[in-house]
């Protein structure tokens, strides 16, 4: 049986927020829930996630999917294991991580687990950072981890080593709470430290292994907004690399944030200053230019959105977007469809080939196929309270400025004049026509201009 402890109590001083560190993003999703999506990925049954300061927000974001232990007050990463009291008794491997530790992929995990044996019971990540900043040394003597000494636990001369722990652990959970309680808290910062474990683990004559990780970038800790950038940056180069590879056309990945959900097909043109959050399917040979935001779509092929937001949106093949459209709540766009700028669409299925090209809002609607809307249609689905559903059939051509007053049913083949306020239903074939009758006062123009 696999168990993982995650350590995420911790405020994340350095950060300077008033958040839970695990929650500040990378690349729109959470630390704490990139964690968990690899621990999932590798089938770790038994997932404790270990709380204190802000747990509210992490816990309602995880629901119901992990357990819980609470920490409090905080004293040490050691005292942060400890709490996780559900694994006592449990047989098999368990992980220890560090919260703030979210780019550590799957095949890492892997290794460390094929690591940890009978011969090795404790297996701790190490790597060799470029500056080993505050992080524990490891002093290793050949294969064997001696020590790990925090950086202000360390002598002048241990502060010159390379290695550091990254703290992630694999260690035999029946071994682990053997030993958990012979940590103490004799350290300068008067904290039970989870490092200790491997001195006490090679006095009761158990080895343990430093498993050397070549990529220290994919072991950073996050511990202030300045590493918080620098692991998006490293997360947002490898899910680029990852799409060009497959044939995505990604005018400039430095300017380009895709989310760890994303599937995207080749031939797919991203232009700069493209964000796609949440999950997302988009297909192939779609054009997606400067600006546009997605998030939670399923796109088909040959679509091109120009500059535009678009979420929980379902979207066919061969349809245009754009420039500056706004679709959002469950909105279904059938092939062909052409939806111009300033649009804005709320829960609305718009049919095969129908066009909306200008300064429109339609929300609540059904709209069937080869529809046209002139400029500036507004479906008036509110009345302060309640919300109500407009039905456009197929072939209705509307004029622009029209305003429909929900609930109403549009047949069809029907002609909407422009400037008209619908009130009422319209029937198949007919023409609906409500607007103020036109007068004409000869001579007032010139008369009213001279005052
Ligand atoms: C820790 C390691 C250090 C290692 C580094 C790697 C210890 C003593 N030190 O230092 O050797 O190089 O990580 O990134 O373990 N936490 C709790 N409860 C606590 C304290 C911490 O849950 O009482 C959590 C934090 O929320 C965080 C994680 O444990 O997610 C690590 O704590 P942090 O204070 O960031 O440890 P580091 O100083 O980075
Ligand atoms: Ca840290």
């Amino acid at each position: 049986m696999i168990s993982a402890i995650v350590m995420a109590a911790g405020r994340g001083t350095r950060m300077n927020s008033k958040y839970a560190k695990t929650m500040h993003k990378i690349l729109g999703k959470p630390m704490i829930e990139h964690t968990y999506d690899v621990l999932e990925k590798i089938g770790v049954e038994n997932k404790v996630f270990v709380v204190g300061y802000g747990r509210e927000a992490i816990m309602n974001h995880l629901q119901n999917k992990v357990q819980y232990a609470v920490q409090e007050p905080l004293l040490g990463t050691a005292h942060a294991v400890m709490q996780a009291e559900q694994l006592k008794g449990k047989k098999g491997k368990t992980l220890i991580i560090n919260g703030d530790c979210p780019l550590i992929t799957a095949e890492t995990y892997k290794l460390l687990l094929k690591k940890t044996t009978k011969e090795y019971p404790l297996v701790v990540l190490t790597t060799v950072p470029e500056d080993p900043k505050s992080y524990g040394r490891v002093v290793r003597e050949k294969e064997q981890l001696i020590k790990i000494v925090e950086r202000k636990d360390c002598t002048e001369k241990e502060i010159e080593i390379k290695e550091i722990n990254a703290g992630i652990y694999c260690v035999d959970n029946e071994l682990l709470w053997k030993y958990l309680p012979e940590v103490d808290n004799n350290n300068n910062q008067k904290e039970y430290y989870i490092t200790d474990l491997v001195q006490i683990f090679r006095k009761y004559g158990h080895k343990v292994m430093p498993l050397l990780i070549e990529d220290s970038e994919e072991l950073q800790g996050i511990n202030s907004m300045s590493e918080l950038a620098s692991a998006t940056k490293w997360m947002q180069m490898k899910v680029n690399s990852h799409w060009m590879e497959k044939g995505v056309n990604i005018i400039d990945p430095e300017r380009t944030y895709i989310s760890t959900e994303a599937e995207i097909g080749s031939d797919t043109i991203i232009y700069p200053n493209v964000r796609i959050e949440g999950k997302a399917i988009i297909g192939e040979n779609n054009v997606l230019t400067e600006g546009t935001y997605l998030e939670n779509v399923v796109f088909g092929n040959n679509n091109t959105i120009k500059c535009s937001r678009i979420t929980d949106t379902k979207i066919g093949n061969d349809v245009t977007v754009g420039p500056n459209a706004h679709l959002r709540n469950d909105c279904v766009i059938a092939d062909k469809a052409h939806i111009g700028n300033y649009v804005e669409m709320k829960n609305v299925r718009f049919g095969h080939d129908s066009k909306c090209a200008h300064l429109t809002y339609l929300g609540d609607a059904d709209v069937g196929e080869y529809c046209n809307f002139g400029c500036g249609v507004v479906t008036v689905n509110y009345d302060g309270k309640y919300k109500y559903h407009t039905e456009i059939g197929d072939h209705v051509f509307i004029g622009s400025n029209v305003n429909l007053i929900a609930p109403v049913n549009i047949g069809d083949y029907t002609v909407l004049a422009a400037g008209s306020t619908i009130t009422a239903d319209v029937k198949k074939g007919d023409l609906a026509i409500g607007r103020v009758r036109q007068e004409i006062k000869p001579g007032y123009g010139f008369k009213y201009l001279n005052k």
